[in-house]
Order: C-alpha cells, then sequence, then structure tokens
C-alpha cells in the first residue's frame, strides 16, 4: 500500500485553503512515495485478520451486501453499526435474490452471528416483515442478535421525515422516507426509544407520554398533522417485543468475547463514506457515519483491533436523492448505464443517477478511512462503452481540486478533470480471473486503484457470487 506520507503541501489561499497537488500518498514536494509491492505483500500476509471494516466508498450501493455474503462464511460475525433500513443489500446466490435493510448481510452464512449494533435506527415493524421474509426463504435467524442499546424508529418518525421534506421544498433532500433523520435527532436530543425499553413496559408507557406530547405538539401546531395515539403506539410497540425478545441482547460481552478469543468479525457498513454527516456532502448526506470510525462507535469494537479495511465502489458513480455530484451524465450515455446497470433504488425503487468514476472521491475515501483494499464491482456494466472517463480532480473559480470541496456550491459546479481511456467493447461476465479480462479493462481497473492509492484485491462481474475475481484473498 502506498506510504501515507503527511502532506506538507498547502497552499494558503487566505480562509480557504486550498490543497492543489497533494495526495494522502505523495511526500512534500507532492511526488508519490515508492510503493513496495513486496514490502505490502509481506504486511499483509503477516497481519492475523481480527476485525475487518468493509464500507461503502462513494455514495452508497456500491455492491457491499454481495461482498459481505462472500466474506460471511470465513467470518465468526458480522456487525452492523450504523444506519436503518434505508439501507439495501442485495444478495444474489444462485440466482436467487435476497434484499437485506436491516439484518447484516452475512445472514445466508448459517454459521455465522449476525448483530444489529447499538448505531443502528431500528424500525422494529421493518424488522419483523425481514424477517419473515428470511424465513420464507428457508434461511434461519437463530445467529441474529440486537442490541438493546439500539435506537427505534417511532412511527411517527417517518411522518416528521415526509413533512420535514415537503417543507423544504426545492431544497429537499431526497431521502427514503424511512424516518431514519428523524429518529437520530431524537436519540441526541436525548427523547428516542432503545430496543431495550420494550423489555420494560412500565417505563416505556410512562417515557411515551412526555415523548408523544412534544411530537404531537409539532405534529399539530407546525404541520397541520393528526396526532398520534399514546395507546395504539404502545399496543403495537409491545405486541413486537414479543417476537424480538429472543434476539435482544447486551451485545458488549458478545463483541468482547469475540475479540478475547480472536474471532473474525467483519463490519458492514451501510450507505457510502460520501453521505457521511460530516465528510460527504452536507447537508445532502444520511444522518450517521457511515464510515470506518461509525463502523466501531456503533459497535463497540476499538480501533486497535481493526487489521483491514475494505473499500467497495463502483466501476462507475451513482448516487439516489438530490446533492452535488460533478461526474453526473445527464445525458443517453448515463440513461444507457443506468439500464445496463439496473440502477434502480432497492429501497424506494427511484432511478439512480449515474455518473464517471470520481478518484477524487475516491482517493478521499481511501485517506479518511484508511481503506487498505478495494473492491471494484459493476466493471461489466461497462463492456459496451467506447470510452470511459475517469475525473482525476476538479476545477473551480480556477482552483485545481484533488478532493471534494466541503463549500456544496462549489462542488456542485466545479469542473471534473478527466483522463480518458479506451473501453473494452466485450463481455467480461464469463471471466473468473482477473488475467481473463480484456487488457484494456485490467488497464482500467488498475488506474482506479492507482488514482485512489489502494489496491484493486477483487473485481466484480456480475451480481451472482461466482462473478466475483479474487486477485488477493480480502482475509
Ligand atoms: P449495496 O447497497 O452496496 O449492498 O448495493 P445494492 O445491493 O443496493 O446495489 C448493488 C446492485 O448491483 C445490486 O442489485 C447487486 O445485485 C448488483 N451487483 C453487485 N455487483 C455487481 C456486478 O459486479 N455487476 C452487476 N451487473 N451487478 C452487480
Ligand atoms: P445502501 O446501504 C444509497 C441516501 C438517500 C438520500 C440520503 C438521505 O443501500 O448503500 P436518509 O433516508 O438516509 O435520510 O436519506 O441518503 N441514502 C442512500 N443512498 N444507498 C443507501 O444505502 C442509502 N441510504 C440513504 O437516497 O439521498
Ligand atoms: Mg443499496
Amino acid at each position: 500500500m502506498p506510504s501515507r506520507a503527511l502532506y506538507a503541501g498547502w497552499r494558503s489561499a487566505g480562509v480557504g485553503m486550498t490543497r492543489t497537488e497533494g495526495r494522502c500518498g505523495a511526500d512534500p514536494a507532492g511526488v508519490r512515495t515508492g510503493y513496495s509491492a513486496r514490502a505490502e505483500s509481506a504486511r499483509w500476509e503477516a497481519t492475523a485478520i481480527s476485525v475487518t471494516i468493509l464500507i461503502g466508498g462513494q455514495w452508497g450501493d456500491e455492491g457491499k451486501g454481495k461482498v459481505i455474503d462472500l466474506l460471511a462464511g470465513s467470518v465468526d460475525m458480522v456487525v452492523r453499526s450504523q444506519g436503518g433500513d434505508n439501507a439495501g443489500h442485495t444478495v444474489v446466490v444462485d440466482g436467487q435474490t435476497f434484499k437485506f435493510r436491516l439484518i447484516p448481510s452475512g445472514m445466508l452464512s448459517p454459521t455465522t452471528t449476525c448483530v444489529i449494533g447499538h448505531g443502528m435506527v431500528v424500525n422494529p415493524k421493518a424488522f419483523l416483515a425481514e424477517l419473515d421474509e428470511l424465513h420464507a426463504h428457508g434461511v434461519s435467524t437463530d445467529n441474529l442478535v440486537i442490541s438493546d442499546r439500539a435506537h427505534m424508529v417511532m412511527p411517527y418518525h417517518p411522518v416528521f421525515d415526509q413533512l420535514g421534506e415537503q417543507q423544504r421544498g426545492d431544497d429537499r433532500l431526497g431521502t427514503t422516507h424511512r424516518g431514519i433523520g428523524p429518529a437520530y435527532e431524537d436519540k441526541v436530543r436525548r427523547v428516542g426509544f432503545r430496543i431495550g425499553d420494550l423489555t420494560k413496559p412500565v417505563f416505556l408507557e410512562k417515557k411515551l407520554r412526555f415523548v408523544l406530547r412534544l411530537k404531537n405538539e409539532s405534529l399539530t401546531r407546525l404541520y397541520g398533522h393528526e396526532p398520534f395515539d399514546e395507546r395504539a403506539i404502545l399496543d403495537e410497540y409491545l405486541g413486537y417485543a414479543e417476537r424480538l425478545a429472543p434476539h435482544i441482547r447486551d451485545i458488549y460481552p458478545i463483541i468482547q468475547g469475540a475479540l478475547r478469543e480472536d474471532r473474525r468479525i467483519l463490519c458492514e457498513g451501510a450507505q457510502g463514506a460520501m453521505l457521511d454527516l460530516d465528510l460527504g456532502t452536507y447537508p445532502y448526506v444520511t444522518s450517521s457515519a457511515p464510515t470506518a470510525g461509525g463502523a466501531l462507535t456503533g459497535s463497540g469494537i476499538p480501533p486497535s483491533k481493526v487489521t483491514r479495511t475494505i473499500g467497495v465502489f463502483k466501476a462507475y458513480t451513482t448516487r439516489v436523492g438530490y446533492g452535488p455530484f460533478p461526474t453526473e451524465l445527464e445525458d443517453n450515455l448515463g440513461e444507457l448505464i443506468r439500464e445496463v446497470g439496473a440502477e434502480f433504488g432497492t429501497v424506494t425503487g427511484r432511478a439512480r443517477r449515474v455518473g464517471w468514476f470520481d478518484a477524487a472521491v475516491a482517493r478521499y475515501s481511501v485517506c479518511t478511512n484508511g481503506i487498505d483494499s478495494m473492491v471494484i464491482t459493476k466493471v461489466d456494466v461497462l463492456d459496451q462503452i467506447e470510452s470511459l472517463r475517469i475525473a482525476t480532480g476538479y476545477v473551480s473559480k480556477g482552483e485545481h481540486w484533488d478532493h471534494p470541496m466541503s463549500n456544496i456550491s462549489h462542488l456542485k459546479h466545479a469542473e471534473p478533470v478527466y483522463e480518458e481511456m479506451p473501453g473494452w467493447m466485450s463481455s467480461t461476465r464469463d471471466c473468473r480471473r482477473f488475467e481473463d479480462l480484456p487488457r484494456a479493462c485490467q488497464a482500467y481497473v488498475e488506474r482506479l486503484g492507482e488514482l485512489a492509492e489502494a489496491p484493486v484485491d477483487v473485481v466484480s462481474v456480475g451480481p451472482d457470487r461466482e462473478h466475483t475475481l479474487v486477485r488477493r484473498p480480502m482475509l
């Protein structure tokens, strides 16, 4: 892996300091430091795998579910740490499709414990529907646990989500309307309900009386909406308690026990780094931290235990909802990629916006999350495109930027700087080794890793497990 020498080449430009040439693998003179494949490979083989974090490196839907499913059989535990049923992770096994929203995508592995961590916001109704769906497919959920500290999405949260979006009008975010933002708001405001509250009916009733007064006041006064009925919510949620009970646990001893016994843990990220509340394109983000850091705070795993961080990236870029997207293709080519890649949201069915691979975004994700292994998915979607573009940075107001700037209105209008590469104009679907890929395809994938400054270890050429080319085992 390229060394992470600190870049000292900041050029002071008054208030807005601009980083003009540096990369996280560049030395102070802006020259790339030597990447030693041999040293990297020795380090890789010598590392005893304990905790692997897997995150999306773009704006979500990179194919995380597919990769988690592939790795699940080789780990003892898969833990999700953030988000809720705004996530939609697709796993295809022998042509059969499974869609995971709250339940970790490792659930198809019968020997793997799957954990819904305390950083998540769980809608019990959606959870039970997902459980039923898995059971209908004959999948056992005996190894599934939910942290009693995880927060709940309450019936009023999706309503606030929708009303909030309506209120924003043209500035709406394009949320999934699953109530994720309002549930996290209540958590931070300390008026949230936790899964463990379901086991304390008296406490639940008392707290709901207080919280619902606040909620109903906002609903009726601000939005002219019908108030919620306390009894109805209590009956509904206490009704869920019985079915949830076998899964509810204090996950602290479970996670710590696994760490003590050197079990392999895989943290499953939802959303993507560019949807992070702080590092993403705020306010066009989700309300959690879909980063390596978020994986730890949302599960109680200490940073010192992390041995590997995998970033999943599409061979191009997509984004659902509104917000800046410098490499967006709003033409026939974009339409073609959307159709070939079936780029329609798993949760809402919305058409995903499509654009060229943005290496400035990828490098930013690699550097801020410590990604040391890249998976490039959906390479097959580009099979019939004659010429491909990769953004290496942007020009904004006459300045060159090598990373997405925090000012989203500048990012929205930034001009991407493109490199052009020839396409391969042939099917990659049946390739099973990296060497089987057409030369131009190999060169394209290698260039993505080079620009993002992390090795590409896995290439995916189709949705099924078998459509996976492993260059170096991830675990
Ligand atoms: P996630 O949210 O990151 O898990 O990704 P999604 O499941 O929302 O979206 C990825 C979509 O692409 C799913 O429909 C996958 O089945 C599909 N997919 C994953 N990898 C590949 C691939 O290499 N090629 C193609 N054509 N589809 C893929
Ligand atoms: P997975 O895990 C893609 C987007 C929404 C919206 C923004 C805020 O499948 O990759 P929210 O409902 O979270 O408040 O919406 O975040 N978003 C996703 N986009 N994939 C996801 O999850 C997403 N989860 C949220 O479209 O733009
Ligand atoms: Mg998805």
